[in-house]
């Protein structure tokens, strides 16, 4: 991990919030290649959800809502986490995670361990955000910043329904920023304060959720192997009852093996009718669907898929990060899916003189039009490669003698290290069959 946070600083990935101010405690900023990787993350997440589908519809609700939304949907009473301070060191911790904690104090130990530890009795803790709406800082002027994006979608159901020409089943996608105001984040952008999520809820008649809910268990699965996470450290964790949140009636999470251990990066959920029902009690608003076809009402079961795209961006640069012994060198690779990588090409004049440079020039301009490329005509080819292979970028196109010549250039895989000689006329065409 600390080989991955200092790459990613370095090339322009990840940096933390205010570092010139001495940072935000698990705040973090994206940088040009972080950026356009969570984006490719966000964007396929988009194209199998709603693009690909006919039966899913997308919403980007706001993020400050109605604060008896969060009374509904139990939040305000039930978001909470148990809290212990330590007396002597000052320090916060979860009291069901003091295994996975370690006591500031030497020699370290687990926090309750150390003689001078003092831990206080535990307190529950309520995760939100608060803020105020309006110039009065008043407790009828509270209003929270979502922990989750699902209930923007929970309160649109009716209007998507109405607006759209669904029929349940069906389903409505949305991404967008959710806060935690976490004990005890960490593990760089696995657990944050402020995150992104990529949810989907699908509406359902009660008694087929369960088939629903297989359904989205093995499609939510199949994604993470199609953008290219490695099928051997993915696996299923099923929640037991004494685990499922408050609205589920059954909850798989899909884990990841990081270097810190299995952990979550996106749950499925049977949230039963429970979310429905309680803006229905809350609001006092009929949110039943009329089943034309069988002349009957109901309140729908739901089907959540929740992903955060921060998380399984941390994956994709976890998964893809090797080293290799070359030439008694070591090269550095993110090796991502041409799907999710930053930069998809590279254009490197050999050398600068003989016309290369401004062969170049006009093919990386025709190629940008595309796709997102770089330029690079500064130092030996070899360490302009192991740049590029170190921001993950699947293919270098060497402009050279040849191409004066034939119109040819070299086009380098950034994982087999072997070349092909491609027209330049062609390349748009090869790269971009190369990207899906
Ligand atoms: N609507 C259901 C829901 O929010 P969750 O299991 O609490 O369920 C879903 O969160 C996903 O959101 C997680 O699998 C994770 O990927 C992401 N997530 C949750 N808390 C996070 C945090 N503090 N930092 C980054 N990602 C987080």
């Amino acid at each position: 991990m600390d080989k991955l946070v200092s790459l990613c600083k370095r090339r322009g990935f990840v940096f933390q919030s205010s570092e010139i101010y001495g940072g935000l405690g698990s705040v973090w900023d994206y940088g040009p290649l972080g950026v356009e990787l969570k984006k490719n993350v966000k964007d396929r997440w988009w194209k199998a959800m709603v693009h690909a589908r006919d039966d899913i519809e997308g919403l980007d609700a706001a993020i400050l809502m109605h604060p008896r939304v969060w009374e509904a949907s139990g939040h305000v009473a039930g978001f909470t986490d148990p809290l212990v301070d330590c007396k002597t060191c000052k320090a916060r911790f979860r009291a069901d995670k003091l295994q996975d904690a370690s006591c500031p104090q030497k020699p370290s130990k687990h926090p309750g361990e150390h003689s001078a530890c003092a831990l206080t009795e535990p307190r529950m803790f309520n995760l939100m955000f608060k803020t105020f709406m309006g110039p009065v800082e008043e407790q009828a002027a509270v209003v929270y910043l979502r922990p989750e994006t699902a209930q923007g979608i929970y309160v649109n159901y009716q209007n998507v329904l109405n607006a759209s020409r669904q029929k349940v089943p069906f389903g409505i996608a949305q991404v967008g920023k959710a806060f935690r105001n976490e004990i005890t984040p960490g593990n760089f952008i696995f657990r944050t304060r402020e995150f992104e999520q990529m949810e989907m809820q699908f509406f359902v008649k009660p008694g087929t959720d369960e088939e629903w809910f297989e359904r989205w268990r093995e499609w939510r699965m199949a994604w993470h192997h199609a953008i290219g996470l490695a099928p051997n450290r993915l696996r299923w964790h099923q929640h037991g009852p004494g685990e499922l949140a408050h609205y589920a009636k059954a909850a798989y999470d899909i884990e990841y093996e990081f270097p810190f251990g299995w952990n979550e990066i996106e749950g499925i959920h049977n949230r039963s009718d429970y979310d429905l029902g309680r803006h229905q009690e809350y609001s006092g608003k009929k949110l039943e669907y009329f089943d034309q076809a069988a002349n009957e009402r109901y309140l729908p079961y739901i089907v959540e898929t929740s992903a955060g795209a921060d998380r399984v961006t941390l994956t994709l640069l976890v998964d893809a990060y090797r080293e290799e012994e070359v030439e008694g060198e070591t090269r550095v690779i993110l090796g991502f899916h041409p799907s999710v990588a930053p930069i998809k090409a590279a254009v490197l004049p050999l050398v600068k003189k003989d016309g290369m440079p401004e062969l170049a020039e006009r093919l990386y301009h025709d190629l940008k039009k595309r796709f997102p490329c770089f330029y690079d005509d500064s130092g030996a080819i070899g360490r302009r490669y192991r740049r590029m292979d170190e921001a993950g970028t699947p293919y270098c196109c060497t402009i050279d003698g040849e191409t004066g010549k034939d119109g040819t250039v070299t086009v380098r895989d950034r994982d087999a290290m072997t070349q092909v000689r491609v027209h330049q006329d062609q390349l748009g065409a090869w790269i971009a069959e190369r990207l899906a």
